[in-house]
């Protein structure tokens, strides 16, 4: 008898792996964010066709200024080049973009193109996209701490009045259902610091066949058998 299948609300993408591509076709690393930006696109859009509620991708994290500034600096300008492009073409797709991380961080004209991305999709309807940029779990949850501190120390908030649902709507994907399926390409077994809070119950899918360029949307389709074939019991029996 076979089960019907069960289709993740939020899924979260470690899009890992494109350094490794590009050294194994003897190019530089650049040429490898290249092709894994151009192929974010392509499972993007997929995504959004086969019904996808939210998509949360990992684009930089906060240890990734940790590498050598070229490579930083590189990223940076292929952040910029991607939004003006997607800022064009994602017009059209009823796709709603928003930034999880410290975007007060990069450049100024970086952030005034995440801050028009955001504005001129903010009325779609379909896929939620969090495109995760200088993000850390850890980071993001000391921010919701701060905050709840600061409302702690005007008299507006209880220590009592802490509790998971608060915490959880202090973070950059209040109001938003927890990933129920993180996926990360290119064979290492980590989270490096994604989503820690949210993914307390998510499903891993590590795929260590495949590096995020090369990820087509059948290793996708893949990764959603597996998890459907998962019982998920939450603690329960
Ligand atoms: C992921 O690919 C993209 C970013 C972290 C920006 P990597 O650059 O980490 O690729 P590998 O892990 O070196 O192959
Ligand atoms: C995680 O990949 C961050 C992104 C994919 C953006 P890393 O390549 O930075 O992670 P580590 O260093 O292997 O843990
Ligand atoms: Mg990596």
């Amino acid at each position: 008898m076979s089960q019907q299948r069960i289709l993740p609300e939020h899924i979260g993408i470690i899009m890992d792996g494109n350094g490794r591509w590009a050294k194994k076709r003897g190019k530089p690393r650049m040429e490898g964010h290249r092709a894994g930006a151009k192929n974010f696109r392509v499972i993007t859009r997929y995504c959004n066709k086969i019904g996808i509620k939210v998509l949360t991708v990992y684009a930089f994290s906060t240890e990734n200024w940790r590498r050598p500034s070229e490579e930083v600096n590189a990223l940076m300008r292929l952040f910029y080049d991607y939004l003006v492009e997607a800022l064009r073409d994602f017009r059209e797709e009823n796709i709603r973009t928003r930034f999880i991380g410290d975007v007060s961080a990069f450049h100024p004209k970086l952030q005034k193109l995440i801050a028009e991305t955001e504005e001129l999709s903010a009325d779609k309807t379909g896929l939620v996209l969090n495109i995760a940029m200088n993000y850390g779990g850890r980071a993001e949850m000391i921010t919701a701490m701060r905050s709840i501190a600061a409302d702690c120390a005007e008299g507006r908030l209880t220590a009592d009045q802490i509790d998971e649902e608060l915490f959880s709507s202090r973070l950059y994907t209040a109001g938003q259902p927890d990933p129920d399926l993180i996926i990360r390409p290119s064979g290492e077994y980590r989270t490096s610091n994604f989503l820690l809070w949210q993914s307390a119950y998510s499903e891993y899918v590590f795929m260590d066949d495949i590096l995020w360029p090369d990820f087509t949307t059948d290793d996708l389709e893949r990764a959603i058998d597996i998890y459907s074939a998962r019982n998920r019991r939450y603690g329960g029996v």
